[in-house]
């Protein structure tokens, strides 16, 4: 193993020393931070993939990762915590994974959405472990998913509008981006679209409440109930969980007005339990959309549900007329995907995956709360389940207004001091746990976290 990382300006020097990459056939090019840099300037909006960007002075390509720990363009060694987004739930480059997809790829990569064997075990498998679930759909990522279940709910009730709650993130698609980090209310159920190119119109359609506030919906679906035909939630949003008494308001309000209740468990999916959120709550939803954790890393998500919502992408229905529901694509079913998702559900569910993996998360919890409360400062403890971070404010989170309130700029730093000291998080996001991060792990980022949190007090 190789000391981590401690500090992060990278000279191109350094890189010429060459800690040799990993043998890929992906061109690595220059090694120089400043090299890559300038060619993706070049080949990318803004030089990055997406929004996430490392602030200045991170100079950090990663080229490779085992278990919890990746390795940069330098040959630097991170304990990350970015783990793909949440979907490297077993760590990078899982043996069981690995040999999954080798074994597949050796058969086929691709069917065109033909109906396959592990595409249809992983419909089966979902059904098994998520135990209410009559119907599956596979897609590839979370937006799609969602996608896929705003317009099978649309499509069973005949109405248009969602309901979704102010802050939550539902993937990239048009109906989802609304609300999603307004900095100031819109005057709920009104609000803001999160991109530019979405049409204005589709904001009719798209009604914001506040989470974790039962009466704010509940005044909503009484004014608007005819036309909306799906609310759509989390049952943990960022860090917090739906709080004891919400899920059951909203289960009750989509019976009493034929709304279709979906849970969003792109995050919570396999992750917080193997039998989805209804398993911890008690309360079933009409459909769950399910991705990151699935695919252990590879691209493979799912909605999935109730007969009578999901025989609306039964083709045999005919038409859209007959209430026929277009919900797939060329990918879908992709069999190298639903062979990594076989791996990683089976993977989880073996004795004690689970439990260590929850125990592990709680004693990292556990060790930060202690080092905040030492220092004496707002710092909380936040993170339902294996997420976890530390946001500086008072009062409790329990919504986006509430998360609002709280010190960015010392979240930032506290992050900033967590990487310079070998920890990977995204700046300024969220940080998952996977199976793979173990005492060692916990031990190492308490570490770091004790002084991350007093440098970030400067
Ligand atoms: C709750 C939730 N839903 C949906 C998505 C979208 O998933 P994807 O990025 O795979 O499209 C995300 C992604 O972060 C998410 O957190």
């Amino acid at each position: 193993m190789r000391i981590p990382c401690s500090g992060f300006a990278c000279n191109a020097e350094t890189d010429s020393l060459g800690k040799t990459p990993v043998s890929s056939p992906v061109d690595t090019g220059s090694l120089s931070y400043a090299g890559i840099a300038r060619r993706a300037e070049d080949a990318l909006p803004g030089g990055v993939l997406g929004r996430h960007a490392y602030p200045d002075g991170i100079e950090h390509v990663p080229v490779s990762g085992k278990g919890a720990w990746i390795v940069d363009h330098a040959g630097r060694e991170f304990l990350d915590y970015s783990c793909g987004g949440g979907s490297l739930i077993l760590g990078y480059s899982h043996p069981a994974v690995v040999r999954a997809v080798q074994n597949q790829a050796e058969r086929a990569t691709q069917f065109v959405s033909i109906l396959n064997l592990p595409a249809l075990q992983l419909a089966e498998r979902i059904k098994e472990l998520v135990g209410w679930v009559d119907r599956v759909r596979l897609a590839l990522s979370g937006a799609e998913a969602v996608m896929f279940a705003l317009r099978l709910a649309r499509a069973a009730t005949g109405r248009d509008r969602i309901l979704k709650f102010e802050g939550a993130y539902h993937g990239n698609s048009d109906y989802a981006l609304w609300g999603v980090a307004p900095r100031e209310p819109a005057g709920y159920p009104a609000t803001r679209p999160n991109s530019a190119g979405i049409p204005e119109a589709i904001g009719d359609l798209v009604l914001v409440a506040p989470y974790n506030d039962p009466e704010a919906a509940a005044a909503i679906m009484a004014e608007e109930w005819r036309k909306i035909a799906a609310i759509i939630v989390e049952p943990v949003q960022r860090f917090y969980a739906a709080e004891p008494g919400f899920l059951e308001m909203l289960r009750r309000s989509c019976d009493d007005y034929g709304i279709v209740l979906i849970y969003d468990e792109v995050v919570t999916g396999f992750r917080h339990a193997l039998g989805g959120a209804a398993e911890l709550t008690g309360i079933e939803p009409d459909l769950s959309v399910f991705g990151k954790a699935l695919g252990g890393g590879l691209p493979v998500s799912a909605v999935a549900g109730r007969a009578a919502v999901m025989s609306h992408g039964d083709p045999r229905r005919g038409g859209p007329e007959d209430g026929y529901c277009y919900v797939t694509s060329s990918q879908a079913g992709n069999p190298l995907g639903c062979a990594a998702a076989l791996a990683t559900l089976a993977e989880l569910a073996r004795p004690g995956v689970m439990e260590d993996f929850h125990k592990s998360a709680e004693e990292l919890k556990a060790g930060l709360r202690d080092i905040a409360r030492k220092s004496g400062e707002a710092a909380q403890v936040v993170g339902a389940g294996p997420l976890w971070d530390i946001v500086f404010a008072d009062g409790p989170i329990r919504n986006h207004r509430s998360a609002m309130r709280a010190d960015g700029d010392r979240h930032r730093r506290f992050h900033l001091g967590l990487v310079e000291r070998g920890v990977m998080v995204r700046v300024g996001g969220r940080s998952y746990f996977s199976t793979a991060h173990k005492d060692r792990e916990v031990a190492f980022t308490l570490r770091a976290a004790e002084t991350a949190l007093r440098s970030a007090a400067k």
